[in-house]
């Protein structure tokens, strides 16, 4: 009954937000009973996605987050680490304002991922660190060997700001020990693995581009900084977070081109990087003591504004439902406009995320008693307000009203927008259609949940701080004003870390032993479409199976040397068995002749001597290209 009735609030709060309301006041009657409802629902999809009880992930493994229970066209049914974080960031800040019944939730998943960071997999081991950049596992905490685009570095950093949200609340209640034993132990793998690889490159959030990702950066800053902060309030220190921070702000910087945020850099692929990472990343180092810096692209910034009207109108003229909608309204946006995958529609936790955007950027300038526009952002303003000019607006001035006004209008758009596309029962799906609104992709996709969950708590917070008559539940500051000063010189740099199993949060004791990173070289001549992959006696290598063969890697391949390498993280003082193949164009495999062996070294002798290198040629029969 509830959720029929809930469209028709929608289609009301849709007729509503047509003309701009006067002045500074908000939709106060339907929208936020809107938002209210839609959240519910959205916070309780959410859970419905997390093991053992959640109601769609009837044994999964405990804390295990799966992305969306659909597991066919597409098959989402996995745990992401990044998609994880930022569900029980979400799960962490609805705890801190009250809703206490999620802390068994957040136990476990402390508990899951000190188990899923000794799992070796793919991107490697826990030993050598390389694991961490893991993306994603099977929900039953097991490694999933298929190829993927791997690593992915933002995972790791969005789960130690997770985890350091949860260890100030320990901190403040009693929890030290806790905090000290249990949680801290797993933060630091992550922090220790941001410091040490973040200056390489890695798979975006969409999993498709390999370089440099805005999101991962701005994350990685994020998270040294508050890590080194959380470590001093334990006692110890994170002499790897303070060393690197500031070359990781230097080069955040190299992301913006004078007009918007590019989304990747340090990487082959031709796009405008216009991309909704960019709005993901700004609302992920949102701090709300910050001042509108610009170093760190907070939301209220002249050059993350800028950059929103450049993303928001890059999705005007190419989605059919965007139609007719004037230049100054909200539109349905996606992740990128080049995006293909489902015919590239709007995403719901895209849209979202430009409303949450704007009401982080309000709850700054209310904060702050001011808004400066700049030359940077006038395009912004001028098409939300016409009025709009260069200059300084003071909290208590007509001007300054109209413009928050203005900006919050601009943002409840977007959610209106969302509303018009949620479907009766309220479920979140990825994506909703280009040409027609309607659902598409994964349905009930935890990211999208969460999206709309943040977002109401943005708003909320927006509103009630304008208000001042209800707590204004902001989400806690990370320390932004203390680590926003970018140095003259930016350095490629990293810190070696060291990583051991987190036991007392349930990693099993056994688990992270001392591993080797080898990387086998093999020359194999190779036509357009035929792989090299290699297997062998240990589960590292497939143990034997096609399925689980690890795949080549030919970014070094020649004309001169038809090179095809493996970097695989192995026990030190083993021997394993092994065999290259050859998977000719159409999916047939061919195997080298004999059986190879190989001893790896001990513990110890790779981070003296740099990488152990294992050179060989093919042997065995050669693949001929389909005519
Ligand atoms: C874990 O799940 C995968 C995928 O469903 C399955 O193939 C594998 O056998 C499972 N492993 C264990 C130990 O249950
Ligand atoms: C490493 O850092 C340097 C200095 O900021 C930068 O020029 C380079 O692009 C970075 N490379 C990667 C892959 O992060
Ligand atoms: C919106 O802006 C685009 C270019 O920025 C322009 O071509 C179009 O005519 C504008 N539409 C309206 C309705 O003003
Ligand atoms: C809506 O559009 C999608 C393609 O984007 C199509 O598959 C679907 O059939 C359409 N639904 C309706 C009700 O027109
Ligand atoms: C490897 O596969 C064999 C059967 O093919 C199985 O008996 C064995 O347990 C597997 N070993 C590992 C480590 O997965
Ligand atoms: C793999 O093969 C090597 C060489 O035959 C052997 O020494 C080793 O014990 C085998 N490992 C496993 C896990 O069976
Ligand atoms: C040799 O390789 C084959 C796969 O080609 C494998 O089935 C067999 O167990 C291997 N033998 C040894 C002794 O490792």
């Amino acid at each position: 009954m509830m959720l029929k009735l809930l469209v028709a609030v929608f289609a009301a709060a849709l007729a509503n937000s047509a003309s701009a309301l006067p002045g500074f006041q908000y939709h106060q009657g339907d929208l936020a009973s809107d938002i209210a409802t839609e959240k519910s629902i959205a916070l309780q999809g959410a859970l419905d996605n997390i093991g053992p009880n959640g109601a769609k992930a009837l044994g999964v493994s405990a804390g295990v987050v799966v992305a969306s229970p659909s597991t066919v066209d597409p098959n989402y049914f996995y745990t992401w680490s990044r998609d994880s974080a930022l569900t029980f960031k979400m799960l962490v800040d609805e705890f801190l304002t009250g809703n206490t019944g999620l802390k068994s939730h957040i136990e476990d998943y402390i508990n899951a991922q000190a188990i899923l960071q000794t799992v070796s997999n793919p991107s490697g081991s826990l030993s050598s660190g390389r694991g961490l950049g893991e993306p994603k596992f099977y929900v039953n905490e097991t490694r999933f060997n298929g190829a993927w685009g791997r690593p992915q570095r933002d995972g790791p950093a969005l789960r130690a700001t997770t985890l350091i949200a949860y260890t100030k609340w320990l901190l403040k209640n009693g929890g030290m020990s806790e905090a000290m034993n249990v949680v801290w132990p797993v933060i630091k793998n992550d922090l220790n693995y941001v410091a040490q690889f973040w200056n390489q490159t890695g798979f975006d959030l969409w999993e498709e581009v390999s370089g440099s990702s805005f999101f991962t950066t701005a994350i990685q800053h994020r998270a040294l900084v508050e890590g080194a902060t959380i470590a001093k309030q334990l006692g110890l220190s994170c002499a790897n977070c303070e060393s690197q921070s500031p070359s990781v702000l230097c080069f955040l910087q190299s992301f913006w081109n004078g007009e918007y945020i590019v989304a990747n850099i340090n990487t082959g692929v031709s796009r405008t990087g216009i991309d909704a990472n960019t709005i993901l990343g700004s609302i992920a180092t949102f701090d709300p003591d910050a001042c509108c810096t610009e170093s760190t692209f907070q939301p209220c910034s002249h050059r993350a504004l800028a950059n929103l009207k450049v993303y928001v109108d890059s999705f005007r003229e190419i989605y059919a439902i965007n139609a007719g909608i004037s230049n100054s309204s909200a539109v349905a946006t996606g992740r990128y406009a080049e995006d293909v995958y489902f015919n590239g529609n709007p995403w719901y936790l895209c849209t979202l995320a430009v409303a949450e955007q704007l009401y982080d950027a309000t709850q700054q300038w209310l904060g702050h008693h001011n808004l400066f526009i700049s030359d940077i952002d006038l395009p912004f303003w001028e098409s939300i307000y016409p009025a709009a000019k260069i200059g300084q607006y003071n909290s208590g001035t007509p001007s300054f009203d109209n413009l928050i006004a203005a900006a919050m209008n601009f943002a409840d758009g977007f959610v209106n927008i969302v509303g018009k596309h949620i479907p009766s029962s309220g479920a979140l799906s990825e994506q909703f259609s280009r040409e027609n609104g309607t659902a598409l992709s994964a349905h009930d996709l935890t990211w999208s949940y969460v999206s709309y969950v943040t977002m109401a708590a943005a708003r909320h917070a927006a509103i009630a701080l304008n208000a001042a008559a209800q707590e204004p539940n902001q989400v806690p500051s990370w320390g932004e004003r203390y680590a926003d000063i970018v140095p003259s010189v930016c350095v490629a740099t990293s810190a070696q870390g060291s990583y051991a199993a987190a036991t007392a949060a349930g990693a099993p004791p056994d688990a992270g032993g001392c591993t080797v990173t080898v990387l086998f070289d093999v020359d194999a001549s190779t036509y357009y479409g035929e792989n090299i992959y290699m297997t062998g006696n240990t589960t590292d290598l497939g143990n034997w199976s096609l399925a689980d063969a690890v795949p080549g890697n030919a970014a070094k391949y020649t004309s001169s040397r038809p090179l095809w390498y493996f970097e695989i993280d192995l026990p030190a003082s083993t021997t394993i068995s092994y065999k290259y193949l050859r998977q000719e164009s159409d999916g047939s495999w061919l195997w080298e002749t004999s059986n190879r062996t190989y001893s790896i070294p001990a513990c110890g002798t790779q981070a003296e001597t740099g990488n152990v290198v294992v050179e060989s040629s093919w042997v065995g029969p050669s693949g001929m290209a389909p005519r």
